[in-house]
C-alpha cells in the first residue's frame, strides 16, 4: 500500500470519527433539549409545588394572621390595667379588696384619710361623732392622704367601701371627685354588717358620669377569694 493510500485512509478514519463526534454533539444537544423539557416539565411540576409552598405560607401567613385575630382578645385581657382601691375603717373592706388584687393581679391603694377615723369617730350610737357629722352633711368632702399614681393607666377600677347608714362614707366622694374616671370600668363593692349594697353607690355614680358603671356587690367582712373572683368574673373581668 502507497503512502498516499495510507494517508487517504487515515484521513478518511480522521473524517468518520469527527462525524461520530458531531453525531454525539447533537444527541447531547437533543438530549439538552430534552433535559430542558423535561426542566421545563419539572418546573412545571415543581411551580405547583412552589405554589404549594406559597400556599402553605400563605396557609401560615393566615394561620398566623388568624392567631393574631385569637389572641387579640387575650392581649386585650392581658393588657387591661386593673386597680382596686379602697377605704377601710375597721379593716374588713380591706380584706375583700386584697383578696380581689390578688385573684386579678390588680394593684392596689389604700384611700387613707388625712385624719384617721377613731373608735369614736365611728361610734354611730353617737349622733354628736365625727361619722354621725359626716352623715348629716352631704356636701363634707374628708381630705385624703396621697393619690393614686399614674391613675390614667388603668381601665378598671373597683371601689370598696364599709356601708355607713346605708351610703358609701364621704371620704369615697372625696376620692372620686379627685380623677377623670372617663373611658374607665367602675366597679364598686362594699362590706356591712347585713345592709344590701342597694343605692349605696348613687352619689359617687353622679360624680362619674363618664366611667361606665357597673353593678355593685355586697360582701360580708369573711368573704372568700372564691367568692370575690366569682363576683369579678360574672363582670366579665378576670
Ligand atoms: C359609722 C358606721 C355606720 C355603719 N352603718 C351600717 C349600716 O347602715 N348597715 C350595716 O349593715 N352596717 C353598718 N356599719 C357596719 C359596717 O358597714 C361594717 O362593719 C363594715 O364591714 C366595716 O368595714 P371596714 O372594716 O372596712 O371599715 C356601720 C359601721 C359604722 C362604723
Amino acid at each position: 500500500m502507497s503512502m498516499k493510500k495510507i494517508v487517504t485512509i487515515l484521513l478518511a478514519i480522521v473524517m468518520i470519527l469527527t462525524f461520530v463526534s458531531c453525531g454525539s454533539g447533537s444527541k447531547s444537544t437533543d438530549n439538552s433539549g430534552n433535559i430542558s423539557s423535561s426542566q421545563n416539565s419539572e418546573d412545571k411540576s415543581s411551580a405547583p409545588s412552589e405554589a404549594e409552598n406559597e400556599s402553605e405560607q400563605s396557609d401560615e401567613t393566615k394561620n398566623s394572621n388568624s392567631d393574631d385575630t385569637d389572641t387579640e382578645p387575650i392581649n386585650n385581657s392581658e393588657d387591661r390595667k386593673i386597680l382596686v382601691a379602697y377605704f377601710s375603717a375597721t379593716n374588713n373592706t380591706e380584706g375583700v379588696a386584697q383578696k380581689l388584687a390578688d385573684g386579678l393581679g390588680a394593684d392596689l391603694y389604700e384611700i387613707t384619710p388625712s385624719e384617721p377615723y377613731t373608735d369614736e369617730d365611728l361610734n354611730y350610737g353617737n349622733s354628736d361623732s365625727r361619722t354621725s357629722a359626716e352623715k348629716n352633711d352631704p356636701n363634707v368632702r374628708p381630705a385624703i392622704s396621697g393619690t393614686v399614681k399614674n391613675m390614667e393607666q388603668y381601665d378598671v377600677v373597683f371601689i370598696g367601701y364599709p356601708i355607713w347608714w346605708g351610703e358609701a362614707p364621704r371620704i369615697m366622694s372625696t376620692f372620686i371627685e379627685s380623677y377623670d374616671f372617663s373611658g374607665k370600668t367602675v366597679a364598686p363593692f362594699c362590706t356591712s354588717g347585713s345592709s344590701e349594697f342597694g343605692s349605696s353607690d348613687s352619689a359617687l355614680r353622679a360624680a362619674a358620669r363618664e366611667a361606665t358603671w357597673l353593678n355593685g356587690h355586697r360582701f360580708s367582712a369573711g368573704a372568700s377569694a372564691d367568692d370575690v373572683l366569682a363576683w369579678a368574673n360574672s363582670l366579665g373581668i378576670s
